[in-house]
């Protein structure tokens, strides 16, 4: 109950300290601004998107899905209707569709995601620029394999899962990469694993590059998290969003903290 309230308390807070379109100097942010958050329509490649989260919210199948939650870190199993972790785990659309339009201003090809569950954010992150190669990595072997097969109804779309801890399969995926253009982390929100994994990935970041963590203020130990990424010397621009964080490293912008109501 004091979590519920210290998130909408933190929710009025953010509301009445972030910009809308006017607060926005920068012609990168202004334009960033306009095309992602001020521009919220739906775009008809995400209807098969929403067909397969129906489709997932109907599905009473049973899986093994093993726990990630705070300190057991996959040693625990239960089992989960796939209908209740699309309802519990997936993106809504609201901010789905602001993870498409990310990729289709911004364009990333090589992009990293961290937390694939059922794939919807994967859909959505991939359909954003037909040319981006997106790996997505899970720990839970039954997700992955469900998401695996689900992602063969989109042969356009190129999303590769690799399964395991992320402990693990980050640090193995970046020895193949000279650079990473974009970067969703989307699961273990706790304050040390979210800064080690930004701290993994800063070697690859370039001047067009970006991070978007998400749930930044869902707990107190990733507000800390959040306040200490955006504080790190080669984060030049932040956006925060409430529900997300995203991360800017070129070099060429002098640092900002931002706000935007969406
Ligand atoms: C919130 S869900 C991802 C939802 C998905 N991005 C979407 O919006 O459709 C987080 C996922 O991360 C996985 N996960 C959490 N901690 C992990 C870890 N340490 N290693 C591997 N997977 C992990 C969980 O199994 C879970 O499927």
């Amino acid at each position: 109950m004091i979590g519920l309230f210290r998130l909408v308390w933190g929710y009025i807070i953010y509301w009445f300290s972030s910009v809308g379109r006017h607060g926005l100097q920068s012609t990168f942010l202004y334009n960033l601004n306009e095309f992602v958050w001020r521009y919220d329509k739906k775009n008809l490649s995400q209807n098969r998107i929403e067909a397969y989260r129906e489709a997932c919210l109907k599905n009473k199948t049973v899986i093994d899905v093993k726990d990630f939650g705070a300190g057991v870190n996959g040693n625990i199993k239960k089992e989960l209707s796939i209908a209740s972790i699309a309802k519990n785990a997936a993106k809504p659309p609201k901010y789905a569709r602001m993870l498409f339009r990310l990729m289709e201003y911004l364009k990333p090809e090589n992009v990293i995601e961290l937390g694939t569950s059922l794939g919807i954010s994967s859909l959505y992150i991939s359909s954003g620029n037909p040319k981006m190669k997106l790996t997505s990595l899970e720990g839970c072997d039954s997700t992955a394999e469900f998401s695996r097969k689900q992602f063969q109804q989109f042969p356009d779309l190129n999303i590769e899962v690799i399964t395991g801890d992320f402990d693990t399969t980050l640090s193995e995926l970046l020895k193949s990469k000279s650079k990473i253009d974009a970067i969703y982390i989307d699961g273990n929100h706790r304050y040390e694993p979210t800064l080690r994994y930004f701290n993994m990935c800063l070697p690859y970041m370039h001047d067009e590059s970006f991070i978007i963590f998400d749930d930044i203020n869902w707990s107190e130990e990733m507000k800390k998290a959040w306040q200490e990424i955006i504080k790190h010397p080669s984060v030049s621009i932040s956006i925060d969003v409430f529900m997300m964080g995203i991360v800017f490293f070129n070099k060429g912008f002098s640092k900002q903290d931002f706000k935007i109501r969406y």
